[in-house]
């Protein structure tokens, strides 16, 4: 007898139903000049509003990452990749061992690349750091496909030693460093060297576990998925920031609140560099605004302990956001969106990050963003689900069409001034006393440096070398030139 799908998950053991919960599923439609796959939320629960379906919060992993399926090698391997718009490489194979979590990292299949027949060794070797962890791998090349959509002789690195990272990773972002001597093409940019998107573009919308799934658009958008026009807002330079890395750097220029009785504020102009990254669990954003945030939510309570403000997880389930604004476009982020359930506790989805400061998945499931390499842009909207209509982004200067969202907006709050201050720290009004969350399992955060120091071959590779080297100094030029690749 079949059941309804969220009965029998009810009924399954509370171990059971959560693995089964885990698992993407992989939606993938190919049009002309885009693809489409489904982006999955795992491990985690970012949406309260699940629990009655779910097994008791206790046996529940405690982060949340979202996961896309990629198939590599021939015949092809179909691996679960953590989709992170805050690091550009793609690899696989992480070190279950040394994982965050080992028993969850030993819940997906790893990449035999003895079993590939194209695949390629290079003998270059890596070490890519995260905000979260770090992973050394050896450069190989080899087809990668995302359902139907194959590119060939994609550089990726195989895992040898990571730390901290329970997936592999599918990196979107630029190159960190655009000086760097040794970029390589990445997926993005191979993606439309071998012509299957026609701009090096692609739009994301992450969900909640509730809801049906999320989606990334390779070189397309979907204006069933959100609201209003879409904000078209310039990357800044990255010789602007601090740190000099080029990120998907987009100005915030305020933020507010909304509060459950429907009356919001927000701050004065402000001008502060964020990027999104869908890699990134939580949002970190400069201390004022991490306070101002924290010191109005209703019921908040600063946890010295842990860092974060602790909630109470009913308020969840209350009308009220946590406004962001972008010029004149306002991304509202439902309560239940913005609060993070961590080893049983409720706590706000920010903490504070004065350097950096990053829009990590608890902004992005608020949030529709068109992701523009080519111009340089991003471009942002309410995100919102009625219906489906994909719109190919073609190339050229205004390859992302400047469309309308056909979702409607909700009733916009009444505005009242209650003195939204996003500029100045303060002493927390009330102090968090119990037991602290532990918040080991954020995802793996934004790519750091890249350190070509390590060495080593794949052991029991039997692939051709690419070109018969075995080098162990590194160049990712080298890597390219040894594939037989072209730069771009
Ligand atoms: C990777 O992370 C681990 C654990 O934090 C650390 O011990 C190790 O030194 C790091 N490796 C490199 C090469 O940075």
């Amino acid at each position: 007898m079949m059941l309804p799908l969220a009965l029998s998950l009810a009924l399954l053991s509370p171990a059971v139903a959560a693995a089964e919960s885990q698992r993407p599923r992989s939606v993938i439609t190919r049009g002309d000049g885009f693809l489409r796959a489904s982006v999955n939320a795992i491990s985690g629960i970012p949406s309260l509003r699940r629990r009655q379906f779910e097994a008791p919060v206790s046996n529940h992993r405690q982060g949340t990452q979202y996961a896309i399926d990629v198939d590599i090698g021939t015949p092809a391997q179909t691996l679960t990749l953590i989709l992170d718009t805050g690091s550009p490489d793609l690899w696989v194979n992480p070190s279950c061992t040394t994982a965050n979590i080992p028993s969850e990292c030993k819940k997906y299949p790893q990449f035999d690349y003895t079993k590939s027949s194209s695949l390629k060794t290079t003998g270059f070797a890596d070490v890519l750091s995260y905000g979260k962890g770090n992973v050394t791998i050896e450069y190989v090349t080899d087809t990668v496909a995302i359902g139907s959509v194959k590119i060939t002789e994609q550089i990726f690195g195989v895992g040898l030693e990571s730390h901290d990272i329970p997936l592999g990773i599918l990196g979107l972002s630029p190159a960190i460093n655009p000086k760097d001597p040794d970029l390589y093409p990445f997926v993005l940019d191979t993606m439309k060297s071998q012509g299957v998107i026609k701009s090096r573009a692609f739009s994301l919308d992450l969900r909640g576990v509730t809801e049906p799934e999320g989606a990334i658009i390779f070189g397309g958008l979907d204006t069933g998925k959100f609201v209003g026009k879409l904000e078209k807002l310039p990357m800044v330079d990255p010789s602007q920031i601090k740190s000099g890395a080029d990120r998907y750097w987009i100005v915030l220029t305020g933020v507010g609140i909304t509060l459950p009785d429907g009356t919001s504020d927000r701050s004065g102009e402000i001008e502060v560099a964020v990027f999104p990254d869908s890699g990134g669990t939580l949002s970190r954003l400069p201390t004022p605004i991490f306070q101002a945030f924290g010191e109005s939510f209703p019921g908040a309570q600063f946890d010295p302990t842990s860092g974060f403000y602790v909630v109470d997880c009913d308020v969840a389930s209350q009308p009220g956001s946590v406004d962001f604004y972008f010029n004149n476009k306002q991304i509202a982020v439902t309560y239940a969106d913005f609060i993070w359930q961590v080893s049983g506790i409720c706590v706000l989805g920010v903490l504070p990050d004065d350097d950096e400061p990053v829009l990590g998945d608890s902004f992005l499931r608020a949030a529709y963003v068109v992701h523009d390499q080519d111009n340089r842009n991003l471009h942002l909207a309410q995100a919102a689900n009625c219906g489906s209509n994909i719109v190919s982004i073609g190339s050229g200067s205004n390859a992302v069409p400047s469309v309308t969202g056909d979702c409607t907006a909700a009733p916009s709050a009444t505005k009242v001034g209650f003195g939204f201050d996003a500029t100045a720290t303060r002493k927390p009004n009330n102090i968090f006393t119990g037991n602290s969350p532990d918040a080991t399992d954020v995802g793996p955060g934004p790519a750091g440096g890249r350190s070509g120091t390590a060495t080593g071959r794949l052991p029991g590779a039997t692939g051709q070398s690419a070109a018969g080297r075995n080098t162990l100094s590194f160049g990712a030029a080298a890597i390219a030139a040894a594939a037989g690749l072209m730069m771009l």
